[in-house]
């Protein structure tokens, strides 16, 4: 048996800018999903998944009956889910030479599905680590994070950048730009997180950024300020100028409502956050619903946050050193 576990994330800056070349500071969260993998003698895969947000489902696949698990989410989540668990599986396998040995995976996940916290990147890396683990072999960090990034891609249908995953592979604070990802260190950076209950598909908004930034010479000017924006967020944290890096936050969540990605949920727990006194807010990762992140070190946020209609859930969570982690 072979355990690991990987990090979620927030996007200090540039989520969606990053998909087109620009840079992009996601930081990982003391938030994990834990894959733990056991080989079968039979060739079928068996997966359990706890806490992803749902009540749990298991669902055998390859092999097995493929049913769709019994699950109140939508189907668009559930075959995303099962594509990265799917996925991983294939390339730890080739990482260990190619074995066609049977699995059972639990997954456990405090990371809410679908919300901005990178929850498919997590369980992508937890489980290329531990299959390819409990099948043999030892890859290392860099191998796992490319796998991994190879991974979203293709479920993302080549639509992703590898911030999620390389940010969830190696902890702390990272700096992506296309192939280029380095870790920049880990500052102590408090956050406090907003849900509304929702989730985003991450592969539609996408979509709808990229027909924007093709469409007008003014969306595809937005992508490119979110890049700037990025490369001077990068100087103040630097720094250790937390006032420069939440006017950033602000600034970069109103790009993103401009490219058509943010809600009213969103906007409305932004402005809670901001009006409690965060020292910055915006929403994380691909949109649509699910989580903002505030920057703040103060409780009043997150009982502000806890007041707002919109939202269902908050949290503090602090940046974490740790990424991918064998148990
Ligand atoms: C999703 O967490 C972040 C996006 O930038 C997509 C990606 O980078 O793959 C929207």
């Amino acid at each position: 048996m072979a355990i690991s576990s990987a990090p979620g994330k927030v996007y200090l800056f540039g989520e969606h800018a990053v998909v087109y070349g620009e840079p992009a500071i996601p930081c990982a969260i003391d938030l994990r999903a834990r894959v733990q993998a056991t080989a079968r003698d039979d060739n079928r895969v068996r997966l359990t998944a706890r806490d992803l947000s749902l009540n749990g489902f298991t669902v055998e696949f390859r092999g097995g009956h493929g049913d769709r698990p019994d699950v109140d989410v939508p189907d668009v989540l559930v075959e995303a889910a099962v594509g990265y668990v799917d996925g991983a599986i294939e390339h730890a396998r080739e990482l260990a030479g190619g074995t066609d040995d049977g699995l059972e995976l639990t997954i456990e996940s405090d990371i809410p599905l679908g919300a901005g916290l990178g929850s498919s990147a997590a369980v992508t890396v937890a489980a290329i680590d531990a299959v390819a683990r409990e099948f043999g072999a030892s890859p290392d960090k860099e191998v796992i994070a490319d796998r991994a990034y190879q991974v979203e891609s293709s479920v993302q249908s080549g639509e992703a950048s590898r911030a999620d995953t390389y940010c969830s592979t190696m902890g702390g604070v990272v700096r992506i730009e296309g192939s280029d990802c380095r870790r920049l260190g880990e500052p102590d950076i408090p956050f406090v997180l907003g849900y509304d209950g929702g989730a985003g598909d991450t592969g539609q908004l996408v979509a709808g950024v990229r027909s924007l930034r093709d469409r007008y010479p003014f969306a595809h000017a937005t992508v490119e300020a979110v890049g700037e924006l990025v490369e001077r967020g990068e100087t103040a944290l630097a720094d250790g100028d937390l006032a420069e890096v939440g006017r950033l936050m602000n600034f970069n969540h109103g790009l993103l409502a401009a490219l058509g990605v943010s809600s009213r949920t969103l906007d409305d727990m932004v402005w809670a956050a901001r009006d409690a006194g965060a020292l910055g807010a915006k929403l994380t990762g691909a949109g649509g619903h699910g989580c903002i992140v505030a920057l703040t070190d103060s409780s009043s946020v997150k009982t502000a946050l806890e007041h707002a209609p919109s939202c269902e859930a908050a949290y503090e969570a602090d940046l974490t050193p740790t990424g991918l982690h064998r148990e």
